[in-house]
C-alpha cells in the first residue's frame, strides 16, 4: 500500500467529530457507550503517524461496524418471524426488509475491509460484543419497533462518528459509509412512523 502520499494526514487532527445532536433522552446511556468506544479508537489513530496505521484503526472501525450490521441482520430476521398479532403482517414484512438491506450492508463493509487488506470478522464468539447495537429479542410489536429503533439511532451515531472520523483521507470508504448512513436513517424514520401510527 502507498504510504508516501499519506504524509499530509500528520499534520491534521483527526479529532475534530463534533458532537452530534443531541440524542433523545431515552437513548442517552447507550449512545454515549457507543461514543466513548468511537471516540477511543480515534485517538488511537490520532497518535499513529502513518498510513498503515491509519488504516489499521480504519479497519478496526469497520470490523465494529460490520458486527453491528451482523447483529442487526439477526434481530431483524428474529422480529420478522416472531411478530404476531392483528397489525403484524406488514410490521414482519418490513423488519424482513430491514434485514435485508443491513445484510446488504454487512457484505459492502466485508468488501472494503478485503481491499483494504484486512480481514471481515465475521466468527460468531464475541459477535454481541463487538455490535455497537445489541440483540434483543423483544416482547410483542411495539418493543420490537422500539429496540429496532434504538439500535438504527445507535447505528446512526456510529456511521456518522465514523464519517467525520474518515474526513478527506479515504473517499471511498468515506462515500460506502456515508451511503449506508442514509439508509439507517430511512429505516429509523420508517420505525418512528410505525410507532407514532399505534
Ligand atoms: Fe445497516
Ligand atoms: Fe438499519
Amino acid at each position: 500500500m502507498d504510504t508516501a502520499a499519506k504524509d499530509d494526514t500528520v499534520s491534521r487532527n483527526p479529532n475534530t467529530s463534533n458532537q452530534a445532536g443531541a440524542a433523545g433522552k431515552g437513548f442517552l446511556s447507550d449512545v454515549a457507550t457507543i461514543r466513548a468506544r468511537a471516540r477511543k479508537h480515534i485517538e488511537d489513530g490520532a497518535v499513529t503517524q502513518n498510513y498503515d496505521a491509519d488504516r489499521a484503526t480504519v479497519l478496526k472501525l469497520l470490523n465494529e461496524a460490520l458486527a453491528t450490521e451482523l447483529v442487526c441482520v439477526l434481530r431483524y430476521r428474529r422480529h420478522h418471524f416472531m411478530a404476531k398479532g392483528i397489525h403484524a403482517e406488514p410490521i414482519a414484512a418490513e423488519f424482513k426488509v430491514h434485514a435485508d438491506e443491513e445484510q446488504q450492508h454487512a457484505d459492502r463493509i466485508a468488501a472494503r475491509i478485503v481491499q483494504l487488506g484486512g480481514e471481515p470478522d465475521f466468527s460468531p464468539e464475541g459477535l454481541a460484543a463487538r455490535s455497537h447495537s445489541e440483540y434483543v429479542e423483544a416482547d410483542g410489536l411495539i418493543e420490537m419497533i422500539r429496540e429496532n429503533l434504538v439500535a438504527e439511532r445507535i447505528a446512526i451515531e456510529s456511521y456518522r462518528e465514523m464519517v467525520q472520523y474518515i474526513g478527506e483521507r479515504d473517499p471511498t470508504t468515506r462515500r460506502i459509509l456515508e451511503e449506508i448512513l442514509s439508509v439507517e436513517e430511512e429505516h429509523a424514520d420508517e420505525l418512528a412512523d410505525m410507532l407514532s401510527k399505534e
